[in-house]
């Protein structure tokens, strides 16, 4: 295939993906771009890990990045693939500096049952340090890591 012919190719199948993740994200607040999500979907549909995946994410908030990696697990096609989603969801500093107190974690599980994917999600409603004793053992395929920023929490310990 041309280079044109193989871009026109890439362009379309982003298309594509924007167009099945778009809707599944209409009304769920966050900062993910849609952009974003397209690209952490496309890199878990097409990871050559074998099935069942397991992804992991640090930081859900109220849902963006786990309705599209979650989604990808689903097109996968294998039922055992999961998205294990950490987070305490009271917010990091900066949250709290412009929110006050924040709890996310009801409309978070509402948006990933509007999105159809409660099954294929485990939330682990706590920081990303008292889930990695949880997770030890776990061979994680993708990680993804959007928590807090603070020296104390990603420090390697
Ligand atoms: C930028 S938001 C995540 C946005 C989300 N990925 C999205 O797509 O909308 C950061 C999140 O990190 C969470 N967080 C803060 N401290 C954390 C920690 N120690 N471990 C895991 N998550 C943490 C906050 O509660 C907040 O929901």
């Amino acid at each position: 295939m041309s280079v044109r012919g193989d871009r026109l190719r890439r362009h379309r199948e982003r298309d594509r993906i924007t167009g099945r993740i778009e809707p599944l994200l209409t009304g769920v607040e966050g900062w993910l771009y849609i952009e974003e999500a397209v690209e952490l979907y496309e890199t878990v549909r097409s990871h050559p890990a074998a099935d069942p995946v397991l992804v992991v994410e640090i930081g859900s908030w109220k849902g963006r990045s786990t309705i599209a990696l979650a989604q990808a697990v689903r097109d996968r096609g294998h039922p055992l693939g999961r998205v294990v989603a950490i987070d305490p969801h009271t917010g990091s500093r900066e949250h709290h500096e412009r929110f006050g107190a924040v709890d996310t974690f009801d409309e978070f599980l509402r948006n990933i049952d509007r999105a159809g994917l409660t099954d294929l999600v485990e939330p682990m409603r706590t920081t990303s340090l008292d889930a990695s004793g949880q997770l030890v053992g776990s061979s994680v395929d993708v990680l993804f890591i959007d928590g807090s920023h603070e020296y104390e929490d990603v420090r390697y310990r």
